[in-house]
């Protein structure tokens, strides 16, 4: 594991047993080197009872250990988390998946009968406020960047910004928090007047403090509803696809929020009548039961499945869905389908993007699906995801009685940007 552990506390060197007051762990994966933080809130005091740095390119195997041996070092248990903390992007959007899935099993995972509650913050709001400057920009690759841009009597936006949407800004903001250096580059080059106030990058213990005040007043978020806050569209990072539909999302409102246009989420049970109707009347989508469905979105079923909606915002009209079975280390696409009016948009793409990242992060390096040998809309499709044939079923399905194509994709090796 490529982590260290460090135990401190902010405020005093003789730490109370850490079964006083209430903990919180934070979790940070969205930038270069990620982090974990476990503290402990006593009345209006948070002491950092430790924090574990990751580095980059390792989270899937780093990050539940890491959180495992800061529990196991202060002597306490998952059950024993009052909330967690989940800084849940912008930034690279494998480690933003894998962050906000392992949120997601701590979550389930820690609390006999109820799940721990759990926070999304922004990570450009940890890093305006551990600079105590309202606007912040953190590098986006590509000469863009991740900005936060705060005006007195105005709520928050967060973009991702380049060159022209910089110039579009007018008046610039007077101070802009920075930590890295490409970002400070680009902010001076378009901004020349203003000031940037620089500082170390933010990190899990820095979004424990936000995390508590949220926590306080109950700003807790739906777990099915949990998701990246990306401000770049995800199968442009996974596939480098900036077309129409699948480019780039620039204004969003701060975390908890989604990008423009389609958004990808675990389907939840109000998802199924909407996901039936559209398979029944999509050739070659499959015509599943609502028992199946059900089962496909029971988080207790064995095998794990993982199953996405995609949905039009801000109508929320969902799109299309896809549903996959993890075998460890293989998985299986069970079904991916849009609907005939949305196809040809990046939201077939999109979808598999969301759950390739998901299946990563669940311990999965492959992924199988077998396919109609006629189906050439769904083997274009899968051609150009990458998959590669691998086999042949012959007369393998009925109604038409016809040969399945048995196809695989090795999924990239989970890594943060
Ligand atoms: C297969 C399916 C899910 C693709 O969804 P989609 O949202 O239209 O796919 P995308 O727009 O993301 O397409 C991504 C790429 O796949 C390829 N592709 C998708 N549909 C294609 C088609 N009809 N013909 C040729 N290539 C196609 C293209 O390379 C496309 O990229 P491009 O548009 O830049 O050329 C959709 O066609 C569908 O629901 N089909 C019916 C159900 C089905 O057969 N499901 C699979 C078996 S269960």
């Amino acid at each position: 594991m490529s982590c260290w552990v460090v135990m401190e506390s902010e405020h005093s060197s003789q730490a109370a047993p850490a079964h006083f007051g209430r903990l919180l762990l934070a979790i940070d994966t969205c930038g270069p080197t990620g982090s974990v933080a476990l503290g402990r809130l006593a009345g209006r005091d948070l002491e950092v009872l430790g924090h574990v740095e990751l580095e980059g390119r390792s989270y899937s195997t780093s990050l539940i250990a890491a959180v495992e041996s800061l529990l196991t070092e202060a002597g306490v248990g998952l059950k024993d988390l009052g909330g967690i903390v989940a800084v849940n992007g912008p930034g690279s959007f494998t480690g933003v998946r894998l962050g906000v899935a392992a949120v997601k099993g701590l979550a389930e995972a820690g609390a006999a009968g109820a799940e721990i509650p759990v926070v999304a913050v922004s990570r450009l709001d940890v890093l305006s406020r551990k600079a105590a400057v309202p606007s912040a920009a953190l590098d986006a690759h590509r000469d863009e960047v991740y900005l936060r841009v705060e005006r007195v009597g105005a709520a928050p936006r967060e973009l991702l910004a380049g060159v022209r949407e910089l110039a579009e800004i007018d008046p610039a903001p007077l101070r802009v928090a920075v930590c890295d250096d490409a970002a400070a580059a680009r902010i001076s080059a378009s901004w020349p007047a203003t000031q940037l106030v620089r500082v170390t990058a933010p990190l899990a213990k820095d979004a424990l403090r936000m995390g508590e005040a949220r926590l306080v007043v109950g700003a807790h978020v739906d777990l099915a509803l949990l998701d990246g806050h990306y401000l770049r569209r995800s199968d442009a990072e996974i596939f480098g696809d900036t077309r129409a539909g699948g480019g780039k999302t620039r204004m969003s409102d701060p975390a908890p929020s989604f990008a423009a246009g389609v958004r990808i989420r675990r389907m939840t049970p109000s998802d199924l009548d909407r996901v039936i109707g559209l398979a029944s009347g999509l050739h070659g989508a499959p015509q599943w039961s609502r028992a199946v469905y059900t089962l496909a979105i029971d988080r207790n079923a064995t095998p794990p499945r993982i199953a996405l909606v995609a949905e039009e915002l801000p109508t929320e009209t969902v799109l299309g869905f896809a549903v996959a079975m993890v075998l460890q280390p293989e998985s299986e696409l069970e079904t991916i389908a849009v609907a005939a009016a949305g196809q040809r948009r990046g939201v077939g793409r999109s979808l598999f993007a969301a759950l390739a990242a998901d299946l990563s992060a669940a311990g999965a390096t492959d992924v199988h699906l077998e396919v109609r040998s006629s189906n050439a809309q769904a083997l274009a499709f899968y051609a150009a995801l990458g998959f590669e044939e691998t086999g042949r079923r012959p007369r393998y399905y009925t109604d038409p009685v016809e040969d399945a194509l048995l196809l695989r994709l090795r999924l990239p090796e989970t890594h943060a940007r």
